[in-house]
């Protein structure tokens, strides 16, 4: 998968120039981190460290939403889950922070009529490589009803894509699993890129090696150092374990042992 030469590992300070609270579950943060923003490709993250008062604590990682190379400025879309995304959510604008990036793997450039399926808020990486590319392709955005959305449909929105909504309760789009959804258009996808729950992701590697189509995931797993070094990612791939950090976050389905199969 490709990735960026080894040495290029920025720790650099951003400043925060917005904080967007979405709803009570999802907040998005734009940061001027102008070397982050000039190297930034899409499924790539950065590792926050966030200031807290009850002494140092481990950076969380973050997916990049989007970039303004012309402001030098990145976006994260998150979902406040425990004391390291309460602490981002808790950030004003004009504070500033320590963060490393970008990290890891990137996606290959979708060709037309590519098929991209974010679940919940594997949206992050996706949105990103949804507005990198102005070739028509369609994006699949599945969550489980409709107040989960993280984004609105207009914020996704470009010439030439193609927006699906997928809830399990019919709350908002077609209702049902977005592999179901999926399935009838991805023997003429030029490729699948996927990020979400592992499940989703299992099912999407499925349905694209039945259809021939060449599919690339997002992991996410828990992660310390965020640079390779502690092997508190690994995951389980046909050649040993891997660490998501930094030779994923994005691989190639077939590459990763998802549900006792690659
Ligand atoms: C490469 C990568 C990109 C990510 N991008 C995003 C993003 O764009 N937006 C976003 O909201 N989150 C993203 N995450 C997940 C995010 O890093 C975690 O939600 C965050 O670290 C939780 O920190 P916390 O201190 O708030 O929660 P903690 O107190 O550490 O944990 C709270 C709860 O969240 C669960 N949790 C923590 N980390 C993860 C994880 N990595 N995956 C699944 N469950 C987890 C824990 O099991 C626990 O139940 C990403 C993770 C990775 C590895
Ligand atoms: S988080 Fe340390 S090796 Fe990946």
């Amino acid at each position: 998968m490709k990735k960026e030469s080894e040495s290029v590992k920025h720790y650099s300070t951003a400043i925060v120039a917005a904080k967007q609270v979405v709803n009570d579950r999802y907040c998005k943060l734009a940061l001027e981190a102008t070397l982050v923003a000039a190297r930034a490709r899409p499924g790539q993250f950065v590792m926050l460290y966030l200031p807290s008062q009850y002494g140092p604590m481990l950076p969380r990682p973050f997916s990049i939403f989007a970039v303004e190379r012309d402001k030098g400025s990145i976006t994260l879309l998150f979902e406040t889950r425990g004391r390291g995304t309460a602490l981002a959510a808790g950030l004003d604008a004009g504070q500033d922070l320590k963060l490393l990036g970008p990290l890891g793997s990137y996606f290959p450039e979708p060709q037309p009529g590519a098929l991209l399926l974010a679940g919940g808020l594997g949206i992050a990486p996706l949105a990103f490589l949804a507005k990198s590319t102005t070739v028509p392709i369609t994006l699949v955005y599945a969550v489980q009803k409709a107040d989960h959305l993280a984004c609105q449909p207009e914020d996704l929105s470009r010439p030439g894509l193609k927006l699906l909504l997928a809830t399990e309760d019919g709350s908002a789009g077609f209702k049902g699993s977005a592999i179901n959804l999926l399935s009838n258009q991805l023997e003429q996808a030029s490729a699948l890129y996927s990020c979400g729950p592992r499940k989703m992701l299992s099912k999407a590697a499925s349905a694209a090696a039945k259809a021939g189509v060449q599919c690339f995931i997002s992991l996410e797993e828990r992660m310390a150092c965020g640079v390779g070094a502690c092997l508190g990612c690994a995951v389980k791939t046909g050649q040993g374990y891997k660490r998501v950090c930094s030779d994923g976050p994005v691989f190639q389905a077939g590459e990763v042992i998802l549900n006792g199969k690659t």
